[in-house]
């Protein structure tokens, strides 16, 4: 999903804003400004009018081209151009305004500050939770943390798994955070989840770090880590590894299986 190249060293002007998200919205304006221009510009100096068809295909292909120009990451290509046609389809469809509110709250609640952190929620798999519990120091017990601990599923299988041992996940969407927290007590698992940025944690506490982040995520990860990870802890990354830090082993179940990187320090 994140295999492009990260977005987050880009450089920035004073005026395109950082965020790739907040970006591609200016830039569909942008285009959008361009094609309003050439729509009224258009039936003055020719005998032609811009359908709405044409308005679509010419404001997404120029909003593709501005994201090309602006080297945004490859997957924002094809969305800038289907986006003219989606909002087209979307306001064809009729729907009744309240659906737009739920899902815009469901979706801020699940993804909340993706534009900024460039880590959306997707799950890790019971393999990688296995290839974790499996990479644990066995011989005392632990304090583990999940950063970035969405549903809950790794941490509560690792209070399972490490009885002796203390599980906690930091999530900052609330929707994932307040789904793990209810699991947990349903549960009766001993993991404990706190809505926070792991930005605010201190590495130190802990013996051994998990995340399954994105690409872009990993530079400052692998900064916090080196700075406040004491010896002897060990940083586990799900698919993702650190640009010029070769990890201590990498784990894979299958050929097919996602790798989980190991750093000790
Ligand atoms: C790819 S999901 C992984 C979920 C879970 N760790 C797992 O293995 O199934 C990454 C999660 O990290 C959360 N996240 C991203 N940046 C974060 C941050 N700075 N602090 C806390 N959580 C963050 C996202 O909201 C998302 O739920």
């Amino acid at each position: 999903m994140f295999s492009g190249r990260p977005e987050s060293g880009e450089p920035t002007s004073r005026f395109f804003p950082g965020s790739p998200a907040l970006q591609a919205l200016l830039i569909q304006a942008i285009a959008f400004g361009l094609v309003l221009t050439v729509a009224y510009g258009m039936p003055v100096l020719t005998r032609f009018q811009l359908n709405l068809g044409i308005a679509a295909i010419l404001q997404g292909v120029m909003a593709a081209l501005l994201s090309r120009w602006r080297n945004m990451a490859p997957w924002w290509m094809p969305i800038q151009l289907v986006f003219p046609f989606a909002a087209i389809a979307v306001h064809a469809a009729h729907l009744p305004s309240w659906i737009f509110l739920v899902a815009f709250l469901l979706l801020a609640a699940l993804f909340w500050t993706t534009f900024r952190t460039q880590v959306p929620y997707y799950p890790s798999t019971p393999v990688v939770w296995q290839a974790v519990a499996d990479s644990l120091p066995q011989d005392r017990a632990l304090r583990i943390i999940d950063v970035g601990s969405g549903f809950g599923g790794l941490a509560m299988r690792l209070a399972a798994l490490r009885p002796d041992s203390t599980v906690e996940g930091v999530e900052v969407a609330p929707l994932p955070w307040c789904a793990s927290a209810i699991r947990a007590s349903l549960a009766h698992s001993k993991a404990r989840f706190r809505r926070a940025d792991y930005g605010q944690l201190h590495f130190g506490d802990y013996d051994v770090v998990f995340a399954y982040l994105s690409p872009a995520a990993m530079p400052a990860l692998w900064r916090k880590a080196r700075a406040e990870m004491r010896p002897g802890s060990l940083l586990l990354s799900c698919e993702f590894d650190v640009p010029g830090a070769t990890p201590h082993f990498v784990k894979r179940a299958s050929a097919t299986a996602r790798p989980l990187f190991g750093w000790r320090f």
